[in-house]
């Protein structure tokens, strides 16, 4: 396998890092810290024990064999060099792996070793202690803080009030970058009962070819993607109550990795609300 495997560290030939076929830019801060997050064995850890994503892109790899077989493949953002392996078991003739980040080292003796060493150990769950001290004073800002940025979290099915509606729909071979520097789209749902709404729950699939389908959804396998949530001030709602909004959801230009997030809702006819989420921290 080895010979068929390359893996490329591009900080080694230069100090450029190479983000397109068109262009090289030099490495900013953000770059730095994000490829700095990607060297820690943790993230990798998540990514592969999701087996929902990774037998995903597995099957997708496999059953597509015919798009891979006696082909060069660049598998750009390898990590560990996982996809690349499946690549190789799919027939690919060469496959060159390019990962920005120290993880590259670990590529190298992923290919001599032609398995992957699959850790046993995770973190354990650190158990939340009970103090018992009265901490209702923390209300207040626990809410603005809660409702100042999206948080990745498990839901469970059965918190959601409403069918799911598919927001937007990006094809991956003709999607351009200036495409995805905003995405919007409104919304309309139908309650299930009456309750309160306390924030909107967003997930992606993706569709590969063979009609395999990795889904996020709360429905679904959990994956290491979970959910977002973006909480919202609460919103009493009846049976087929309407909850009608607007999403926007902007590329921050403080950092390109992260978003900014404009959510308008209301129910019914009650007055609209506007809730801005930010990643990071970063507000532009
Ligand atoms: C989401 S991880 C996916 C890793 C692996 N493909 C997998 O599925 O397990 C993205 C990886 O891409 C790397 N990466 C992101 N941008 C890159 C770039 N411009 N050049 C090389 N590697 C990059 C990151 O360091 C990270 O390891």
């Amino acid at each position: 396998m080895s010979n068929e495997f390359t893996p490329i560290d591009h900080k080694n030939n230069s100090d450029h890092c190479i983000v397109s076929t068109l262009k090289k830019r030099k490495c900013t801060d953000d770059d730095n810290s994000y490829f700095r997050s990607y060297a820690d064995i943790e993230i990798h850890e998540d990514m592969i024990a999701d087996s929902v994503r990774t037998s995903a892109y597995r099957t997708a790899i496999l059953k597509n064999y015919r798009q891979l077989y006696k082909k060069t493949v660049i598998d750009v953002g390898a990590g560990t060099g996982i996809l690349s392996i499946f690549c190789v078991q799919a027939g690919a003739k060469h496959v060159y792996a390019v990962e920005a980040s120290d993880m590259a080292r670990q590529i190298e003796k992923l290919a001599a070793a032609n398995n992957m060493q699959h850790r046993l150990s995770f973190w354990d769950t650190v158990p939340q202690d009970m103090y018992k001290i009265n901490m209702a004073s923390m209300r207040t800002y626990a809410e603005q803080c809660l409702m100042s940025r999206p948080h990745v979290m498990e839901v469970p099915g059965y918190w959601l009030q409403s069918h799911p509606q598919k927001l937007c729909d990006i094809d991956l071979y003709t999607v351009t970058t200036a495409d995805l520097k905003t995405i919007e789209a409104s919304f309309e749902f139908s309650c299930f009962g009456s309750t309160d709404i306390n924030g909107f729950v967003v997930w992606f699939s993706v569709r590969f070819p063979g009609h395999i389908t990795l889904s996020t959804s709360p429905y679904d396998s959990v994956t290491h993607w979970c959910q977002t949530v973006l909480y919202c001030q609460s919103m009493p709602v009846e049976q087929d109550s309407k909850v009608q909004g607007h999403l926007e959801l902007r590329q921050s230009q403080a950092n390109h990795r992260h978003l900014h997030i404009t959510l308008k809702y209301r129910a019914d006819d009650q007055s609209e609300l506007e809730q801005v989420y930010s990643m990071g921290g970063d507000g532009s």
